[in-house]
């Protein structure tokens, strides 16, 4: 009895775990932050390796594998893949090898659909994300009555990861990639890569006030919370809730991530 009530405190007070390709998982961290008030994190992105959008599948579940090991060598109590492209290409792998809570991250085709006035939407993500088995599942489920636009948009979560969220050139590549989607009168727009609410004021400047973004983050933090109420491991107290970050090639992308998350307190070389 002693022993599970303090196996259950080690639980709750163990940190959860995020991953991403790079830096755009902090869109979903801000979000986890908010819901999760007392939870310890562990971010680790993998700045080295990025982009996964245009890396095979076999490529994404080996870098996926080893960062979730990693994170369990931290004693992580679940995993959030802040990562549309990892979830469409290796949560099912991943869950199948490690025990832990692992929860997932889709573009959100069914609350656009539903709630789509002009019967038209557009969804920007990686092509990893656009080109795989899991998103034209997510279609047949939930892309009736609504004509859906799906862009694979390469080169713009590199725009972020060199911090060029507002700039011109950023600016013509959102320009590019949206042109189609505004010319079929879409009045919702997917952002199916987490590192595109980070590039949402061009993205706004571009589609106009009666479009609207529709952000991964609160979706996926609202999953976690839930998750760990269910597996009794929500943490309730925490006089210094932390996040740790692990980067691979930290020294080079040190400054774009202190922009996106200036109170990063600890920040070092991810050697997974
Ligand atoms: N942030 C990622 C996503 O949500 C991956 C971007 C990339 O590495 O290409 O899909």
């Amino acid at each position: 009895m002693e022993f599970s009530a303090s196996r259950q405190t080690l639980l709750c007070s163990s940190p959860v775990g995020v991953l991403d390709s790079g830096l755009g998982g902090i869109s979903v961290l801000k979000a986890l932050r908010a819901k999760l008030a007392f939870e310890d994190f562990v971010y680790c992105a993998d700045c080295g390796n990025a982009p996964w959008g245009d890396k095979t599948q076999a490529f994404v579940l080996e870098r996926c594998r080893a960062i979730c090991g990693f994170l369990i060598s931290m004693r992580v109590k679940m995993i959030v893949l802040a990562c549309n492209t990892a979830t469409a290409l290796a949560a099912d792998a991943l869950r199948n090898e490690f025990a832990l809570p692992i929860v997932g991250i889709e573009p959100a085709v069914k609350p656009a659909s539903v709630h789509s006035r002009s019967h038209a939407i557009g969804v920007l993500a990686t092509n990893g994300t656009i080109q795989s088995s899991r998103y034209r599942h997510l279609l047949e489920r939930f892309g009736h009555n609504v004509r859906i636009i799906s862009t694979g948009a390469p080169g713009l979560m590199e725009c972020v990861e060199k911090g060029d969220f507002t700039g011109p050139q950023t600016r013509a590549l959102a320009q590019k990639y949206l042109a189609p989607m505004q010319k079929a009168g879409i009045d919702k727009l997917v952002l199916g890569c987490t590192h595109y609410p980070f590039l949402s004021e061009v993205l706004r400047d571009i589609l106009g006030p009666e479009v609207e973004l529709i952000e991964p983050g609160p979706a996926v933090a609202n999953v976690a919370h839930a998750r760990l109420v269910n597996i009794n491991a929500l943490r309730m107290h925490n006089n210094s809730p932390k996040e740790k970050f692990f980067i691979k090639k930290a020294e080079e992308h040190t400054d774009v991530l202190l922009r996106l998350w200036p109170q990063a307190a600890s920040i070092d070389e991810l050697a997974a």
